[in-house]
């Protein structure tokens, strides 16, 4: 085919093509970054839907009550099946309440993961938030350990319908999974993969850890 870009027409097209795929993805999460820290443990940046997270556990942004009504939540339990919210219910009736320090967890219904850790983030405006964030996404990681899992993907916790803010969440999301990667070597978990929805909440992301990075 002729064309008035002097046979640089394919190169155009083939490119527009790269970039469809790229924004399409067959319907697959894209990693925008990858951080391996000395001790070959991993965190990655992502963009996509949690989901369809093909890890040993995902991270729900839950209530204390584990009433699955909206976010991330619902997105989870709606596509995990009904079996979620029964063996939530059921954690709550065993153990009550779930704290920020210490997250429950069910297994993962149809989802592609094996379990769901159930983790409580501060209301913004409750006080001490900034604790809170950090206990619930350690507390996370730290019962994926326990259940012998080797790689886990979270949410912004907190920062949906909670109100936590993006910017200051980011940077206690990161300092939290750095410090617990850092200083549990000897854990079975090796991935954390840190899930943001929509591309403006991906690219906001990416630019807090270049920040945080310096
Ligand atoms: N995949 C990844 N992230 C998602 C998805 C998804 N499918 N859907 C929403 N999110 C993002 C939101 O954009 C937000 O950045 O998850 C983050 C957390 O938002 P929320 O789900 O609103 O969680 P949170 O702010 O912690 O509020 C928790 O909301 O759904 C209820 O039962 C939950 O009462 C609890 C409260």
């Amino acid at each position: 085919m002729s064309d008035r870009t002097g046979g640089r027409y394919d190169g155009i097209k083939a490119v527009r093509n790269i970039s469809y795929l790229i924004r399409y993805n067959g319907g697959m999460n894209e990693v925008l970054l990858n951080h391996a820290f000395p001790n070959k443990k991993n965190l990655q940046i992502v963009q996509g839907d949690i989901t369809i997270e093909k890890v040993d556990a995902i991270v729900n942004a839950a209530n204390s009550q584990l009433a699955h009504g909206g976010g991330v939540a619902w997105a989870i339990s709606r596509r995990g099946g009904e079996i979620i919210q029964r063996e939530s219910k059921a954690w709550v009736e065993k153990h009550g309440e779930v704290s920020h320090t210490e997250p429950a967890y069910t297994s993962g219904g149809n989802l592609p993961c094996r379990y769901v850790i159930h983790a409580v983030g501060p209301v913004w405006g409750d006080g001490d938030e900034d604790k809170k964030l950090a206990d619930a996404v350690t507390g996370s990681l730290r019962v994926a350990a326990q259940l012998e899992l080797a790689s886990v993907s979270l949410p912004a916790i907190s920062t949906g319908i909670f109100g936590f803010p993006k910017e200051r969440a980011a940077r206690i999301i990161f300092s939290s999974i750095e410090t617990y990667l850092t200083q549990n070597a000897d854990s079975s978990l090796t991935d954390v993969r840190l899930i943001l929805y929509g591309q403006a909440d991906a690219e906001l992301y990416l630019s807090f850890w270049r920040e945080y990075k310096k």
